[in-house]
Order: C-alpha cells, then sequence, then structure tokens
C-alpha cells in the first residue's frame, strides 16, 4: 500500500480527515461541554431594552393586549416567540448572525464574534447562518429605530429601494400597526447586540465609527505632508 503514490494520498486524507475530527470537534466538546448555557429567564432578567419600553409607549392597548406590561417576564415572552418567528420564516436564509475577524466586517457591523455570545437559550438552534443576501444582524440592537423597522417589514423598498428583501404584511394588523408577531420580530430584531457595552455602531445615517477614524487618521496624514512640503 505505501509502495504506491496514491496508497500514500488515501492513509494520508484518512489522517487529516481524522486529525480534523479531533481537533475541530473532539477537543471542543471536551472543552465546552461543561459550559453553563444561559437561559431565556436569565437573558430577560439582564435588562428589557430600551426599543421593548418603547413598543410599549408607541402602541399602548395594542401592546397590552398582547403583552400585558413591560416587565422582565414579557419581554421573556416577546424574545422567544421573535426568535421562534425568525427560525420559522427562514430569515436565516438571507441573514447571517456572525461577524468575521476578515474583509472589514468589524467596520460594517461592529466588533467581531466571540464564543459567550452563542451560549444561550436563543442561539439554539445556533443562527450564525451561511448566507449573506442582507446583512449580518448579530449588532443590530439599536442600530434603526423601531419605526424604520416597521416600515422596512411592511415593505422593505419603502426605506431602501433596492431592497430583495421580502415584505411581511402578516406581521401587521388590518390597520397596519404591528401585531403580536410584528412586535415580537421587532424585540428579538432589537434585542441582537444589545449586550455590547456599546451600541449600536452605525446611526444608519453616514459612516461607521470606525470608518470616520480611519478617515480622521488619513486627515492628519495629509496635514502633516502638507505642512512637511
Ligand atoms: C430573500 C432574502 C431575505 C430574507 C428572507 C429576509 N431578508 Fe432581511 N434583508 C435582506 C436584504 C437584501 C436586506 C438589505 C436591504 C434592506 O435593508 O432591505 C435586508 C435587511 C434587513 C434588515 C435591516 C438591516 C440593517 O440595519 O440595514 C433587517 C433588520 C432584516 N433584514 C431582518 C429580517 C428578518 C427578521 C427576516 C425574516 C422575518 C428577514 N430579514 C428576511 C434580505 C432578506
Amino acid at each position: 500500500m505505501f509502495e504506491s503514490k496514491s496508497g500514500i494520498f488515501l492513509v494520508a486524507g484518512f489522517g487529516f480527515f481524522i486529525l480534523a475530527f479531533i481537533v475541530m470537534a473532539l477537543i471542543p466538546i471536551t472543552i465546552y461541554s461543561d459550559e453553563k448555557e444561559q437561559t431565556l429567564a436569565e437573558i430577560a432578567a439582564e435588562g428589557m431594552t430600551h426599543e421593548f419600553v418603547d413598543l410599549a409607549e408607541r402602541y399602548p392597548e395594542r401592546f397590552k393586549e398582547y403583552f400585558g406590561a413591560p416587565t422582565e417576564d414579557s419581554f421573556a415572552t416577546a424574545l422567544r416567540r421573535g426568535h421562534k418567528i425568525y427560525v420559522g420564516e427562514g430569515c436565516w436564509h438571507c441573514h447571517s448572525q456572525f461577524i468575521r475577524p476578515i474583509s472589514n466586517e468589524e467596520q460594517r457591523w461592529g466588533p467581531v464574534s466571540y464564543a459567550s455570545e452563542y451560549q444561550n437559550e436563543l442561539q439554539r438552534p445556533v443562527l450564525f447562518g451561511t448566507r449573506r443576501v442582507g446583512p449580518d444582524l448579530i449588532r443590530e440592537a439599536a442600530r434603526r429605530s423601531n419605526d424604520w423597522h416597521v416600515a422596512h417589514f411592511y415593505e422593505p423598498k419603502w426605506v431602501v429601494p433596492t431592497s430583495v428583501m421580502p415584505s411581511y404584511k402578516w406581521f401587521f394588523d388590518e390597520d397596519g400597526y404591528p401585531n403580536r408577531d410584528g412586535m415580537s420580530i421587532i424585540t428579538y430584531i432589537q434585542w441582537l447586540g444589545s449586550w455590547q457595552p456599546e451600541y449600536p455602531y452605525w446611526d444608519g445615517r453616514g459612516p461607521t465609527p470606525a470608518m470616520v477614524a480611519d478617515d480622521e487618521a488619513a486627515d492628519d496624514r495629509h496635514d502633516e505632508e502638507v505642512s512637511t512640503s
């Protein structure tokens, strides 16, 4: 077997497969299997988002009917429902939830993802996603206002004329107000990344903070060049 080249390749092929399995599956399992997973109740106990309270103020009667008062419990209920909708509607076909340390993703969406962000009930099933027809959403919290999301889910092209995202009219009641599903998905989207010490990263109107910092650094360099020449 070892006398032919193909025999060596065959053994090497299986060898590397086994090595990859050990390094990428068995070792992480032994390291992380005892890690505690954050429950939804624990997530909610960390505090309601400002946007959840904003929904309660904006649509008082409807909010009361769907969730009661804005409390930890109702926040958890809305998050659970929003998460189910995200999974059920297949939002993950077009959106990832994972910032990689490449391709300027940090400048486009915010800090690179880290393992503990995914150690919770709302990442079961894990929603990393594999396709990016639309932007990554793991840093979406407070990047847009609730109003923006209402308009966007009703008809994406109203706010982003070139959008290929489908409209989700069934997130709204007959009067055009977000219904229980609509408020839940907005609560979920506005929660994504709200655990970061600083957010949002972009107010939707201009370049990201990182791009501004880069520009300022470039301006400084330019000024120096001008003054020394
Ligand atoms: C067919 C692909 C597709 C599907 C399915 C889809 N989206 Fe999108 N989404 C997009 C595209 C493309 C954009 C960028 C253009 C825009 O803002 O509409 C986008 C933008 C967004 C944004 C705005 C992000 C930002 O800050 O600019 C949010 C939030 C969003 N989608 C949430 C969702 C949710 C929640 C679902 C499921 C209910 C969903 N999307 C389903 C393609 C999709």
